[in-house]
């Protein structure tokens, strides 16, 4: 079954890794690649070409667990075909399972927790040898966050991690569970694998963590996400830095005025409120009212011009009456979010929330939940229309999937560009060229998830001249 030059050479089999959830969970797999790249492995495009197949895995909601099991069930047709196929479950939900997922599954050879991406060679290994399963979820495990700058899903832009796991304990979250006690990465590092992207041909970094806003705590002197901000400014050939998430309770004027300040800085807040009413605040352990949320939007659009924030919601959190949803829609009028992820409580087992009984109806958490995404359609297209006519900077990220005589890229707010070229040029004649560059953008119109609009000479770039 092995069937790739360089893995026969080399004797090892050839891996296929799936990711769910999250950017973190992107980022973990990208960890894992280069550990395994380490040590000579090589990749298949296709699972079905693969010998090793691992699901890197969510646990935040139920469905995302229930996705993986489903998937697991449809696997086993394919080991009883290839008994020497190794399956792994990777990330938060073996961290969460552990054998249970074995019990269910027994097809299963490996289920690998949050901390111990960088054993997975060893493991896989172990198993190809002895043919046994192995349990690795060992919560004391270190996190490696040592990468190959080159394992990575797209050349101009990169995810870099800055802290890891949470200790906030919002009721309602498993993450603290699973990914364990917070921990922040030292400046060097984060700034020597910054240069490291950008010597690589790297001009957008996204800097990832449960709560970035919490980065430095733990760490001597005075570290701050602000503090690590102004280092990662001047880096040669970094053009733009993001960092998510944002808690507010730790959002600071410090980190405002960063973002104002700071040429690389984007004007964009991914600063998660999940409810507007104060009650459930409380019951959601979040530390932080309505209206000290409204405050810092306030402070942030007054400091900064154009920025625009993005939030997360959950509707139908135990308790929550028409009240206190209706207090969550006026927060929407109020902000006019850029864009939100909006989800259904979904009780986690070991969380402090499943004290409380989950006392919304599943009909009315539908309710809630359309009426919040059909809001949210609106404003978005309420706000893309105002920029038509407007000129924004857009970072090319390649051909438009949807139409071949178009590319597309985002803005520094992280809004969706598709633009037309000139007149005569072909998409795959630039698309080469002008990926990763900045471009000037006419937007002539939107939807409510995209702007379109036409190239125009550039003074962001010489490139369009
Ligand atoms: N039920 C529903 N949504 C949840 N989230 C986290 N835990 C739950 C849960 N138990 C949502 C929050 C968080 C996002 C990543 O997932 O909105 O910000
Ligand atoms: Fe979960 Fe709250 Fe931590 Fe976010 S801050 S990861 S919602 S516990």
């Amino acid at each position: 079954m092995i069937s790739d030059p360089e893995a026969l050479k080399n004797n090892l089999p050839r891996v296929f890794i799936k990711t769910f959830g999250c950017q973190m969970n992107k980022l973990d797999t990208e960890l894992s690649i280069s550990s395994l790249v380490k040590k000579g492995y090589s990749f298949a495009e296709d699972e079905n070409d693969a010998d090793v197949i691992l699901l890197n895995t969510c646990s935040v909601r139920d469905k995302a667990e229930h996705k993986v099991y489903s998937q697991l069930g449809s696997l086993r047709d394919q080991k009883e075909k290839n008994p020497a196929l190794i399956l792994g479950v990777l990330g938060c939900m073996a961290q969460n399972e552990g054998d249970r997922i074995f019990k269910r599954m027994p097809h299963v050879d490996l289920v690998c927790g949050t901390r111990m991406f960088s054993r997975l060679p060893e493991l896989l290994g172990e198993i190809s040898g002895n043919n046994r399963q192995i349990l690795a979820i060992d919560e004391d495990g270190e996190v490696n966050f040592d990468r190959l700058v080159t394992q990575r899903q797209n050349q101009h832009n990169a995810f870099v991690s800055i802290m890891r796991g949470c200790d906030n304990y919002c009721s309602y979250c498993i993450v603290p569970y699973v990914r364990g006690r917070e921990f922040s990465r030292s400046v060097t590092d984060i700034v020597d694998e910054v240069k490291k992207l950008a010597d690589d041909g790297c001009k957008e970094i996204t800097l990832l963590g449960q709560n970035v806003n919490s980065y430095g705590k733990g760490l001597k002197g005075k570290v701050t996400l602000a503090s690590l901000l102004r280092e990662l400014d001047p880096i040669d050939g970094i053009e733009r830095v993001r960092f998510v998430t944002s808690h507010p309770k730790d959002m600071t004027k410090e980190i405002i005025e960063s973002v104002g300040e700071l040429s690389t800085v984007c004007e964009y807040l991914h600063m998660p409120v999940q409810s507007g009413s104060d009650k459930i605040l409380k019951k959601m352990r979040r530390q932080y009212s309505s209206a000290h949320y409204k405050g810092l939007v306030d402070m942030a659009k007054s400091m900064v011009p154009g920025i625009k924030i993005a939030s997360d919601f959950i509707v139908g959190f135990p308790g929550e009456t028409e009240e206190d949803f209706e207090d969550t829609v006026r927060l929407f009028h109020d902000v006019r979010f850029q864009n939100s992820f909006i989800f259904k409580y979904s009780p986690r087992t070991g969380t402090a929330a499943t004290e409380l009984i989950d006392s919304v109806d599943e009909e009315i958490k539908k309710r809630r939940n359309h009426i919040l995404l059909d809001l949210q359609k609106k404003i978005s297209t309420e706000e893309n229309r105002k920029m038509h006519g407007k000129f924004v900077e857009v970072m090319v990220e390649g051909g438009s999937k949807t139409n071949a005589g178009r590319l597309s890229g985002r803005t520094r707010q992280n809004q969706i560009v598709v633009f037309n070229l000139p007149e005569g040029t072909k998409q795959a004649d630039v698309s080469a060229s002008l990926s990763g560059k900045l471009v000037n953008i006419e937007i002539e119109d939107s939807t409510d998830l995209t702007l379109f609009g036409v190239l125009r000479d550039s003074p962001f770039n010489k490139m369009t001249h």
